[in-house]
């Protein structure tokens, strides 16, 4: 008697990234791993080759070669976008992709897509950490108010709007700040991922610049935020259920999945960044203060306003998938010292 094993075609952008490395890992350890044929854009020879030594299949492209985008996502039952949350074109090279696979097949595919919280961001230039609301994840009818102009939102409207169409499965991964070091087979991979996170680095660039942390306003404005490793395990979660229990899974409208477990200010990070500049001897003054505007425009440019904003967001319908974040205020507070030591390693002074 012979068996046949059917190969899941998993079709992925920035597997090397701060996210995706971690995204990755949970395909790789994966037990049907054997079972998946995983291909990986990547930008550079160098990068592929360190990734096929992990039984990845890398192809050479960039998020502007838009056929390559389409042909890729038209040959895999599952598209997972992480490169970035603003490129309507990208996106929509990869839907095109998916409507012709659902074409042939008639079978919708999976689009696991990372956003983020930003659309729900509110101007304080940093004077004060008290949002209007605090938006949960289960409030699809306010979410979908949300106008296109809002971050990420250019991207995520057309791609729910393909869920409502029916020619794919769109679930949107929705994380604020995230925080922590990479680990894992992607991150043991010499100069592959990246390891720093999105937000710290504006900020660490500009102590050591001025010689002293510097803050917006009062530095008061409030973030939630969400470790690397927890954001895995979201994805897990809905990687798995989508695989083999869609019915249980909201999708499209439904389908977002907001990561967060804890908040922060930009005030309370600096002080401990500052602390470790002055140990290390590369500030005069560890104790944060106010940018000048004429520093704000000169370290920022015109998107410091964002850089001040509170943020306030529930990911009640990702717990209620029995996603358990494991890494709260502790380890984000810990986590700045080794980020800043990660920063410093990558920009020597
Ligand atoms: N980090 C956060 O706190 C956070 C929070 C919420 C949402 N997000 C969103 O999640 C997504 C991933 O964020 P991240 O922090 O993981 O970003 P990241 O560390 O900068 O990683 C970006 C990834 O995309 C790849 N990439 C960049 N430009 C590309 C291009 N033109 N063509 C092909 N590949 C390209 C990079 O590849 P190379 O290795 O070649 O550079 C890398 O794999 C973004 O859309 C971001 O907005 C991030």
């Amino acid at each position: 008697m012979s068996t046949t094993t059917t190969t899941t075609k998993i079709f992925v952008t920035g597997a090397t990234g701060y996210i995706g490395g971690g995204v990755v890992n949970v395909l790789i350890r994966h037990p049907d791993f054997s079972s998946f044929e995983v291909v990986t854009l990547v930008r550079s020879e160098d990068k592929a080759k360190k990734l096929r030594t992990l039984g990845l299949k890398p192809i050479i492209g960039g998020y502007g070669d838009l056929e390559l985008l389409t042909k890729a996502a038209a040959e895999a039952d599952i598209v997972i976008t992480m490169v970035d949350s603003d490129n309507l074109n990208a996106a929509k090279a990869v839907l095109e992709g998916i409507k012709q696979r659902f074409e042939q097949t008639g079978k919708p595919p999976i689009l696991i897509h990372m956003t983020g919280t930003a659309f729900f961001m509110e101007y304080a230039n940093g004077l004060h950490g008290n949002s209007e609301r605090v938006y949960s994840d289960l409030e699809s009818d306010v979410i979908e108010a949300i106008p296109e102009q809002a971050f990420h939102r250019n991207v995520d409207v057309p791609l729910i709007q393909a869920d409502k169409e029916g020619y794919a499965k769109v679930y949107l991964i929705c994380p604020g700040t995230v925080f922590g070091i990479p680990s894992g087979p992607i991150a043991e991979l010499e100069g592959v991922q990246h390891t720093l996170s999105m937000q710290l680095p504006f900020f660490f660039k500009v102590a050591l610049d001025r010689k002293r942390p510097g803050y917006i306003g009062e530095g008061k404005n409030v973030w939630p935020a969400v470790s690397i490793h927890d954001v895995a395990d979201l994805f897990a979660l809905i990687f798995n259920k989508a695989r083999g229990d869609q019915d249980s899974l909201g999708h499209g409208r439904e389908g977002l999945y907001i990561a967060e477990n804890l908040s922060y200010s930009v005030e309370e990070f600096l002080q401990l960044a500052g602390q470790t500049l002055l140990e290390l001897g590369l500030v005069d003054s560890a104790e944060p203060n106010a940018l000048t505007e004429e520093e704000l425009t000169k370290y920022f440019g015109p998107i410091w306003p964002a850089l001040a904003t509170n943020c306030a967001a529930k990911g009640d319908r990702s717990r209620a998938l029995g996603w358990n974040p494991a890494h709260g205020k502790e380890e984000f507070l810990n986590s700045v010292k080794e980020e800043l030591l990660e920063y410093l390693k990558h920009n020597k002074q």
